[in-house]
């Protein structure tokens, strides 16, 4: 088959594209004829070993544990496993665990587990949905629960996580003020829009119950300022590919919200209690279904032009979701 391979961490143009074996699905995995793979920023991570604690973690420590790139994917059942038989369209997550290192799914074929894939519900896209997993795996594990009408501010609205939690918000009848670059404050659909080359949102008079925020680009204090005083602030962090740091990244950012959290109301606290892959891969399906999840495609690539898609990714000028389609 046709796949990515990476033999080395480096810039996208050191990806290459290669004739390789099909991968055989151990016992508990399918087969799948992938149809569509996101482009997200932790694919970026994992292709540049940035920061490095993501080789640390499971990527590999001196060169990618694993070949080929890619996390997120859609496409159609090829073996008959306990769960799924071929020709069922899934899409899910073909990492186990976290996503920062390399799963297979830019290539033709990848054997994934049963219990990270799930139906992929009719009329939805192949291209949609192989956007959905990790992006929404991480909104729903980090979105708390929200009364109807609660205030909801997403920074970074746009993206690929903000709009997933633009959208699961609302879903829940939240009303959500979206913070964007004003090129893709269009792309939203929320109850307020905000440009972050204009206003400063801590510094308005609104106070939210939820500041759910990507690129985490204010002082707790300042977003504190405009928090409900049971409000809940959660921060996912942005690299924005190696521009915070060679070691953490933005995890650093992220680590010491959790060191802080068990002294400050307003911060989640950190829990072991978290629903399966397979029960947050359900949950996002029923929202793709009913339409509540709609991502936005800005653009679709061949396999063979990954390290252009990559590179278009760091580009920022992408006005939704990137693809490989195959
Ligand atoms: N996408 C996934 O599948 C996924 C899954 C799990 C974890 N993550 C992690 O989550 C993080 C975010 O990923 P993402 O896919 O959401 O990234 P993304 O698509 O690049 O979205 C980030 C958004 O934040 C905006 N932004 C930047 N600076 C801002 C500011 N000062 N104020 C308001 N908005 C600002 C960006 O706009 P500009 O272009 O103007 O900068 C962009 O629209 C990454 O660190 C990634 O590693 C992503």
């Amino acid at each position: 088959m046709q796949a990515v391979v990476q033999h080395i961490y480096g810039p996208p143009e050191t990806l290459t594209v290669s004739e390789v074996d099909r991968p055989i699905p151990a016992t508990g995995e399918v087969l799948v004829r992938v149809r569509a793979a996101s482009v997200h920023p932790d694919v970026w991570h994992v292709v540049t070993g940035r920061p490095y604690v993501v080789r640390l973690i499971g990527g590999g420590l001196r060169k990618p544990r694993s070949p080929i790139p890619g996390t997120d994917m859609a496409g159609v059942v090829e073996t008959q496993g306990a769960r799924f038989a071929p020709g069922d369209r899934v899409f899910g997550e073909t990492v186990r665990g976290h996503q920062w290192h390399n799963g297979g799914a830019f290539a033709e074929y990848v054997a994934v587990r049963e219990d990270s894939l799930t139906p992929l519900p009719d009329d939805v896209p192949f291209d949609q949905a192989a956007t959905v997993p990790t992006a929404g795996i991480i909104t729903l594990q980090n979105l708390p629960p929200l009364a109807p009408g609660a205030a909801v501010l997403v920074n970074g609205a746009a993206g690929g996580v903000g709009g997933m939690a633009v959208q699961l918000a609302r879903a829940a009848g939240a009303r959500v003020t979206a913070v964007d670059h004003p090129s893709r404050l269009d792309l939203v659909t929320a109850d307020e829009v905000l440009d972050y080359t204009t206003t400063d949102f801590t510094k308005g008079d609104a106070r939210y119950d939820l500041v759910f925020d990507i690129p985490g680009n204010h002082t707790l204090s300042a977003i504190r300022r405009v928090l409900a005083p049971a409000g809940t602030y959660v921060l996912i962090g942005h690299d924005g590919y190696g521009s915070k740091g060679k070691w953490l990244g933005s995890t650093g950012a992220v680590f010491k919200l959790v060191a802080m959290s068990p002294f400050v109301p307003q911060l989640p606290k950190l829990s072991m209690k978290t629903p399966s892959k397979q029960e947050l891969l359900t949950t996002l399906a029923k929202h793709l279904a009913v339409g509540d999840l709609t991502p936005t495609i800005d653009r679709a690539f061949p396999l063979s032009e990954a390290a252009a898609a990559l590179t278009y990714l760091t580009s920022g000028k992408a006005r939704g979701r990137i693809v490989l389609t195959m």
